[in-house]
């Protein structure tokens, strides 16, 4: 296990997979912009069918890891294998064709304005599969009702829609091929609480109807109890991986901050009563990098 920093090793920890069962092999990856080192000899495992949170503080590079592992950010050292495959050897045939194993959702949605829902989540299969048009807008309707959204808003513009239903939409759009991936940045920031914990237990169904592994980066610790099997925390240019339970154990002063702050003691999983303070932004507060 390369695994983070600082999962005591003499505690239970989750089933070791064997590397076949890695979806997500990171090694030594250095990020970098300009001066500035965002990750440094970072190294990631990520498990098939599994839902790994990522956690960290603002500007800690959660973002970025996302978007270097799906190749929109250049690596200035390291590898990264994606399903077996070590990213920086592929054609740009072979590149598409991994591409469209995963599926997005980027924080804001991205969907394009000027097109409907239904339009949105064509696109890639347009792009992709080859398939007949009619077929498509089949698999697209098929798509819509996947996440919960109502038939009637196939036809309608994102503007249309309440920021819940664009983030469904957006995730229509990431689930069009059948992708064996989701990856999602921030899927609940700006819901409120209810659609918050709804759009987590679609995540939930989701993963466990379609086997999907997830990587997602989040602040939301409902997210983080409700629906994550492990949490990766981005500190120190690095991460440190482990249950909720193994990392309430670990003595850094972020990670503490993080899993026994004021906000996570309101949590029932840290034996608070609950209440209040639900917010998909709650962490706002707690979010600062050490
Ligand atoms: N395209 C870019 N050019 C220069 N700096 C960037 C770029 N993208 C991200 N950064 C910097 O990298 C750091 C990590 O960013 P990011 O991954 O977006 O943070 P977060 O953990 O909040 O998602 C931040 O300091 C940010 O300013
Ligand atoms: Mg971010």
């Amino acid at each position: 296990m390369t695994d983070g920093i600082a999962v005591p090793r003499d505690q239970p920890a989750s089933p070791v997979p064997s590397d076949s069962a890695l979806v997500i092999r990171v090694r030594g990856l250095v990020t970098r912009f300009g001066s500035q080192t965002v990750h440094d000899h970072l190294d990631l495992d990520v498990h098939r069918g599994e839902v790994l949170g990522v956690v960290g503080g603002s500007g800690s590079g959660k973002s970025v890891l996302l978007r270097t592992i799906i190749g929109l950010n250049h690596a200035a050292a390291g590898t990264i294998e994606v399903l077996g495959q070590d990213t920086a050897t592929l054609s740009a045939a072979q590149t598409t064709a991994l591409q469209t194993r995963w599926g997005v959702l980027f924080q804001d949605g991205a969907l394009f304005s000027a097109m409907t829902v239904s339009e949105n989540v064509e696109v890639p299969l347009r792009e992709h599969s080859g398939l007949p048009a009619s077929l498509i807008e089949e698999i697209a309707r098929v798509k819509i009702g996947m996440v919960g959204l109502p038939g009637s808003a196939a036809t309608k513009l994102p503007s249309e829609l309440s920021g819940g239903m664009r983030k469904r939409a957006g995730l229509a759009r990431a689930l069009a091929m059948d992708p064996e991936i989701l990856f999602l940045d921030e899927p609940t920031a700006g819901l409120d609480p209810i659609g918050a914990a709804g759009f987590d237990q679609l995540i939930q169904d989701l993963q466990s109807s379609l086997g999907l592994t997830v990587f997602m980066v989040t602040h939301d610790l409902d997210s983080l109890a409700a629906i994550c099997d492990r949490i990766a925390v981005l500190t120190d240019k690095r991460v440190t991986v482990g249950t909720l339970e193994e990392l309430r154990r670990l003595d850094h002063p972020w990670i503490r901050a993080y899993f026994h702050g004021v906000r996570a003691q309101e949590r029932t999983w840290a034996g608070g009563s609950g209440a209040g303070g639900l917010a998909a932004d709650d962490l706002a507060a707690a979010a600062q990098p050490a």
